[in-house]
């Protein structure tokens, strides 16, 4: 969507897949979807400096309204317990640290877990978020028709722009579609646009979304670039699920996908280690790079469930990673060359590992360039043409 907003991929928090739809405050004071946790992550961000590495969207998921829309105004309310003070006064919460607030809504006649949907409410709510602030609308499709989204995602955007207050578009289309998926309109709708499933704290789930992102049906990455991405999904680096090496898998793989980069973690109690992943500002760099290009898997036959992914960069370089999806007990070594990969230019390159920042030398495209590559994890290399 060409309204000015999400140039590069956005980068913040969403409190779904770590904190979910625990609305009891009494038993879960500190981890209840209340104004309190948000207004806690927000303060961590700024104590983690995190607004600094380019994090600065806050985003509310599911279960924060009222069950009732207001009967006089038909405008949703925040649920007066949890959110005692109001979106709007959390809004201003976040705008005095530098931060932006999102907000969720679905498109169908509830939320999937059962709050008013915006269903025959676009233009109230659509002018609600406006008024209140906010910054960002992940708009969701649970209890719609199917056969809707095209209708139903492009009309919030419609009454969104009306408003007049920017307010960056996260859709959840493709996902909900029964129909086959019309990229362009989506690119033309949305800022991010969901097309694989919920992720979940687990490697399994993270796997399988990048196999879908590899498999880019009907060339998706294709429409991904300033101003519209395609999004595999929260990050669940520091969580329960994944290990050290899966987690810079996932933070990886989601740089090489020019993916949004919304953390969903209890920045309260995070790891020094995964906090370190967070913040690499190598990766990240990749992540933001202005060309907004994403990855593609080549098609190479490797041991050990091996793939190569390349990203081409603004500056020329060339971002690749090496992604092991299985575990082969120990880091497997991959004798290859740069030629293979697709990297051709006569002067060779200087190749630098990501993560760590460290030189590997310079290769000539048909010298040998052999690797190691770490069970369930990535290598992530950038070559800059000589
Ligand atoms: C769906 C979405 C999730 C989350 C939940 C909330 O499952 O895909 O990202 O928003 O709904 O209920």
């Amino acid at each position: 969507l060409d309204n000015g907003l999400a140039r590069t991929p956005p980068m913040g928090w969403l409190s779904w897949e770590r904190f979910r739809c625990e609305t009891d405050c009494t038993t879960f004071p500190d981890s209840c979807i209340s104004e309190k946790l948000y207004m806690a992550m927000a303060d961590k961000m700024v104590e983690l400096n995190l607004k600094a590495y380019g994090y600065e969207y806050v985003n509310i998921d599911d279960c924060w309204p009222a069950k009732e829309r207001d009967p006089e105004t038909g405008k949703l309310v925040a649920d007066p317990d949890r959110f005692p003070s109001g979106i709007s006064a959390l809004a201003d919460y976040m705008h005095a640290r530098g931060l932006k607030l999102g907000i969720y809504e679905d498109f169908g006649v509830q939320t999937c877990a059962k709050y008013p949907g915006s269903e025959f409410y676009m233009e109230i709510d659509a002018n609600t978020f406006a008024e209140w602030k906010v910054d960002m609308v992940k708009f969701d499709g649970c209890n719609s028709d199917p056969n809707d989204s095209p209708y139903g995602y492009p009309t919030m955007q419609f009454y969104m722009n009306k408003t007049g207050h920017p307010m960056l578009y996260s859709c959840e289309w493709p996902l909900y579609e029964s129909k086959k998926t019309d990229y362009a309109l989506i690119r033309k709708t949305c800022n991010t646009w969901r097309n694989s499933h919920d992720v979940q704290d687990t490697w399994d789930s993270v796997l399988s979304i990048i196999d879908f992102y590899g498999d880019d049906n009907q060339n998706f990455s294709a429409y991904t670039g300033p101003g519209g991405w395609a999004d595999p999904d929260m990050l669940v680096v520091g969580d329960f699920g994944l290990s050290y090496y899966q987690q810079k898998a996932q933070f990886g793989m989601w740089a090489m996908f020019s993916a949004p980069l919304l953390m969903s973690v209890d920045l309260r109690t995070i790891s020094q280690e995964a906090l370190a992943i967070l913040q690499n500002r190598n990766v990240i760099a990749i992540n933001q790079d202005p060309l907004g290009v994403p990855a593609k898997r080549l098609d190479l036959q490797l041991p050990n469930s091996i793939s190569v992914w390349t990203k081409p960069l603004a500056d020329g370089s060339t971002a690749v990673a090496f992604y092991q999806e299985g575990n082969s007990g120990r880091p497997t070594l991959v004798s290859t060359t740069l030629a293979t990969i697709g990297l051709a230019s006569g002067n060779g390159y200087n190749v630098t590992e990501v993560f760590d920042g460290k030189g590997m030398g310079t290769f000539k495209p048909s010298s040998p360039f052999k690797v190691l590559v770490d069970p369930n994890g990535i290598l992530l290399l950038k070559a800059v043409p000589m």
